[in-house]
């Protein structure tokens, strides 16, 4: 397996389907292909996705257009979503075995139990699927640091290391750093992937009060209403940028770069990897940070997803 980015690219917004318009995105293969084509060529080869985006309309489209490069070339990011899971014996092999089957290969290069929902019983399932080969790398999302030490000791016992931590972060949501989890994975050598670093379009810089997020999606329900309380973070965020030629979504990447985590990006536009790249080069100060973290708490807005759980 190549050498991890710095960024990772997100596909949830992929997911959107006729039954599930979380986003509000109409994306098809013929759109996401320059997306695909455009991250690739610029270094962007690990994608995240889950069976969860969409039932599996995500993973389809990934794998789909992922295919046309060989498959040492790019990376795949995928999760169990316990949530999802029946009462059958192997409901972890099975959810990973329609996972293979949409992405088109015969391992995943990082699979992540998705919700702490019983990490008795769902973590010792990952162990045979390393051993099988169908899995390099494993991960837990949206644990809390008891059940990411937990986790890491089940694994432990079969001589398999917990590669990696995937949580929200962002300038509005910083509980896991609150909570040490970010400290810990760098002291373990535990990568600590950042997801929703933009909220969703809130930080990125298009969307404000004037111009709300998509009427309708599920996204616009938790957003448009905060909207007024951002604008100060946000202009402050694109005051900082303009002395570097970069974005409201740059300077909120580089945030979370700068706190040490991969962010996951989530990406439905070309343009918008090329303003991914942009956003390693963007170095914030530590006044500047001090800055935009004081206006994102002045901001009294709490961004928890509706499946997570507080982390402290
Ligand atoms: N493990 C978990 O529980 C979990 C939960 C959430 C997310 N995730 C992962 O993390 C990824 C990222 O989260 P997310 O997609 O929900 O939200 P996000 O990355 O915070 O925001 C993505 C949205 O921001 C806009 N955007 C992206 N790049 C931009 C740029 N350079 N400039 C301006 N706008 C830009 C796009 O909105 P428009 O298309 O409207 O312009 C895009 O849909 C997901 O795709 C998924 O892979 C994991």
């Amino acid at each position: 397996m190549g050498k991890q980015p710095a960024i990772a690219l997100g596909t949830w917004a992929w997911g959107d389907n006729a039954s599930n318009k979380y986003f509000g995105d109409t994306l098809s293969a013929e759109t996401l292909k320059p997306v695909v084509t455009a991250g690739m060529s610029r270094g962007f080869n690990l994608w995240d996705t889950a069976y969860a985006y969409g039932k599996g309309t995500s993973e389809r489209l990934v794998g789909d257009l992922l295919s046309a490069y060989p498959r040492m070339d790019y990376q795949l990011s995928t999760k169990f979503t316990p949530r999802m899971a029946g009462n059958g014996p192997h409901e972890m092999a099975d959810m990973l075995a329609g996972s293979l089957k949409r992405l088109r290969t015969d391992h995943v290069d990082l699979y992540w139990i998705h919700n702490p929902d019983d990490v008795e019983k769902w973590t010792p399932e990952l162990i045979p699927l390393v051993k099988s080969g169908q899995v390099k790398r494993v991960g837990v999302s949206n644990h809390n640091l008891a059940q990411i030490k937990r986790a890491s000791e089940i694994l432990g016992t079969a001589g398999i290391r917990l590669s990696a931590v995937q949580n929200h972060f962002s300038l509005l949501y910083r509980s896991s750093e609150r909570a040490g989890i970010i400290d810990y994975c760098h002291q373990h050598h535990i990568d600590f992937f950042a997801y929703m670093v933009l909220e969703q379009g809130a930080l990125a810089g298009h969307y404000d009060v004037d111009h709300p997020l998509p009427a309708g999606s599920e996204r616009a329900k938790v957003y448009n209403a905060v909207l007024p309380q951002l604008t100060q973070l946000t202009a402050a965020m694109r005051a900082i940028g303009a002395k570097q030629n970069a974005s409201v979504a740059e300077v909120a990447t580089a945030y979370a770069l700068a706190k040490g985590t991969t962010p996951i990006i989530g990406v439905t536009q070309e343009k918008y990897i090329a303003s991914t790249l942009r956003s390693e080069k963007v170095k914030l100060t530590p006044a500047e940070i001090t800055q935009l973290e004081t206006l994102a708490a002045a901001t009294h807005v709490d961004t928890k997803g509706f499946w997570e759980a507080p982390m402290v």
